[in-house]
């Protein structure tokens, strides 16, 4: 009853998503930064206003280089969208460098840049933040609610700010990611990676045999077919099944479910990719660990 995937979708998915070639030279104007000097009697504000036509050396203009990072990379290491995202904000014309609109894709700037997206100040190299939540039920996953009900950032006190990786319904249990790592956040989720979810599904009557071969063949929900990689049906309780998904549609077990004659009473996540929530009671956290993250970038194309 097993559907193994090999890995080569995953391979063609990191192809397709390979960064393009390296930040343009063309924005080196930008980097020749003018130096000002000081004298030890004038104010600082008077030195501003001298500019210097001394070039820097060699060496401390390689430093300088060094430490320049690509501004889409700067806004998604923010936490606020993805690198793909941030190339569109840019070309959209909403973000800033210095006061100055920039809307060149592969524009760098350097760690004392001033960044603003729609005229919110970006601040640099923010710590990244991974951890798992075993989310309880109740609970809507979304930084804020409209209506004021609980959301699973109420189970998370950390000052930083997070986010959560993709949506459980509010009924749904188990393991949610939340990060500020647009980057990753966004990879994660896209359909090309095909990163594996399994579910643990308690359905209002058994399953019968027919009915899980027909999930494994491909039950379409919304204009394409499910794919659904693993089933397993408890043999002590054949209402509960256990099922592995690649995909990262709205509902879509109980959508699958649905359209074979089905209700989902109970829907707990067991793991999405690597992770999992083994021993933490619901509405705790944990940090994932340093090889989880890396397993979980390797995934994507991030290591
Ligand atoms: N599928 C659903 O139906 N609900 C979830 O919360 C997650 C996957």
């Amino acid at each position: 009853m097993e559907k193994k995937i090999d890995s080569s979708g995953v391979i063609k998915a990191k192809k397709h998503y390979e960064e393009k070639s390296a930040a343009s030279r063309s924005e080196s104007s930008h980097n020749k930064k003018t130096r000002f000097t000081r004298s030890s009697t004038e104010s600082f504000a008077q030195s501003r206003a001298k500019i210097s036509l001394k070039k820097s050396s060699p060496r401390a203009q390689q430093n300088k280089e060094d430490q320049l990072t690509r501004l889409n990379k700067v806004i998604a290491d923010s936490g606020i969208t993805s690198r793909r995202n941030a190339d569109d904000l840019i070309q959209q014309g909403v973000v800033k460098v210095n006061g100055k609109t920039v809307t060149t894709l592969g524009f760098r700037v350097s760690p004392d840049d001033e960044i603003s997206v729609n005229g919110n100040p970006i601040p640099q190299n923010i710590k990244k933040i991974y951890i798992v939540l075993n989310k309880p039920k109740d609970y809507i996953v979304s930084v804020k609610d409209e209506s004021n009900r609980q959301t699973v950032m109420d189970l998370i006190n950390l000052k930083s700010r997070i986010f959560p990786v993709g949506r459980l319904d509010r009924n749904t249990t188990g393991v949610l990611l939340m990060t500020n790592d647009g980057d990753l956040s966004h990879r994660l989720l896209h359909p090309s990676y095909e990163i594996e979810k399994t579910y643990a599904a308690l359905l209002d009557r058994n399953l019968l045999e027919k009915d899980a071969k027909a999930i494994l063949a491909g039950i379409e929900i919304e204009g394409s077919k499910a794919n659904v990689s693993e089933l397993f049906i408890d043999p002590n309780n054949t209402r509960k099944v256990y099922l592995t998904l690649n995909e990262g549609k709205n509902h879509e077990v109980k959508l699958l479910f649905e359209m074979l004659g089905y209700k989902v009473k109970q829907l707990d996540r067991k793991a999405f990719a690597n992770i999992t929530a083994s021993r933490l009671p619901k509405g705790d956290w944990r940090f994932l660990t340093k090889h989880e993250v890396f397993q979980l970038k390797k995934m994507v194309g991030l290591f």
